[in-house]
């Protein structure tokens, strides 16, 4: 089986990211037409492979590098078959609940044993913080927002950051009250590459990364805060408060539920890596490959990125995201693609995952 680079480095043997921190609206938009065709997914935590399924396509085949996260998959694809959308809800720990324990016992009964035993060790954890809540990732956050932010907001001010406000009505929250000096002292702290490190990501994750962590992130909060609507945004409201207000990434919310249940059985899980997909010789017509380019070095990235090119429909699109790394199509290859720049342009502005730099559409020349 063909390896990939990070394998050696970093240990996969607990959940990482307990949901999907990369946003499903950008990332369906940026796939295009896809129905009745083959995609590609990384896995993660399984919202967005869940969430390409609202394409309508024949299949989404889906690859990770680690069984934990297969195993938040697996327990997605188990709950929509289980549960009301209501219950799946507090299940996740978008909405507060004190039954999750026995709303896991009802879903983790239709899992394989490994799965099903994996996921009853963390039912502690899951009735504590929501199955999206108990990764590495979102440990992170639940620190930040525990032990830090209290130091630097009161509760009103953080509730005032989800008032639909327009834009100048939200820079004006954001001068006056977001922003303080302790705010901008707290992110210095936090994101520090010391304390990233040793809390949210494996330091082999910074192998490549370029510019300070804490600087990347002040310019990001302010997309977050002041040119995207906090009210609108999932993501942003749960690294705050821990849970999700009235907006919910894609394949959480009501509408969706039914039609994603019904097409679970388009999902083809395969463990391993992106790698291994790409040598089997099928060809797909569309790539969801999360920011894992970020983690290679770039010579690692220049093959990977060939080889996917080998695997790709006519007219497929690759679409990605970088945090801090920068990648994009390696020069030698670039005429084999077209970077779809004013798409990217237009989803970028809107993408409410707002802790990346850079977000890549490129379509495979036909
Ligand atoms: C790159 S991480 C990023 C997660 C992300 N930003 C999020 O919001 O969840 C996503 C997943 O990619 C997997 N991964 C990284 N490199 C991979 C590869 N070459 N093949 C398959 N999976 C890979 C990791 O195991 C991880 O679960």
């Amino acid at each position: 089986m063909a390896k990939s680079e990070i394998e050696g480095k970093a240990a996969f043997d607990h959940i990482r990211y307990a949901q999907l921190w990369e946003d499903a609206d950008i990332l369906t938009a940026a796939l295009g037409d896809c129905s009745g065709q083959t995609l590609v997914s990384i896995c993660a935590a399984g919202d967005n492979a869940l969430a390409m399924l609202l394409l309508d396509p024949a299949k989404v085949v889906v690859v990770d590098l680690s069984p934990a996260q297969i195993a938040c998959l697996k327990l997605r694809i188990a709950a929509y078959a289980t549960l009301t959308h209501a219950e799946f809800l507090e299940l996740m720990g978008a909405r507060p609940s004190a039954r999750r324990k026995a709303l896991l016992a009802r879903v983790v009964a239709a899992l394989d044993p490994e799965t099903r035993a994996f996921w009853t060790a963390l039912a502690t954890d899951v009735a504590r913080f929501g199955a999206g809540g108990v990764g590495k990732f979102e440990r992170y956050f639940r620190i930040f927002r525990t032990w830090f932010l209290p130091l630097v907001h009161s509760r009103a001010t953080l509730d005032a950051i989800f008032v639909p406000r327009d834009r100048h009505g939200r820079q004006a929250f954001f001068d006056t009250r977001f922003n303080t000096w302790r705010w901008r002292a707290l992110l210095n702290v936090f994101f520090s590459r010391f304390v990233m490190g040793r809390m949210g990501r494996d330091k082999a994750f910074f192998d490549h990364v370029e510019g300070s962590p804490a600087q990347h992130v002040a310019r990001r909060i302010h997309h977050a805060a002041v040119q995207t609507d906090p009210s609108e945004n999932p993501y942003l409201h749960w690294i705050i408060t821990g849970t999700h207000g009235a907006a919910l990434p894609m394949a959480w919310r009501a509408e969706n539920y039914d039609t994603i249940r019904d097409r679970c059985a388009r999902i083809e899980i395969r463990p391993g890596s992106l790698e291994a997909f790409i040598n089997t010789g099928e060809l797909a017509h569309g790539f969801n490959l999360s920011d894992i380019f970020e983690y290679m070095s770039p010579p690692v990235f220049a093959q990977v990125y060939e080889s996917i090119l080998g695997a790709a429909a006519p007219n497929a699109r690759l679409v990605y995201w970088n945090m801090m790394a920068p990648r994009r199509v390696p020069a030698h290859l670039s005429a084999r693609v077209t970077r779809l720049r004013d798409l990217e342009d237009d989803l970028k502005a809107r993408d409410k995952a707002f802790f990346y730099s850079d977000f890549v559409v490129e379509e495979v020349v036909g």
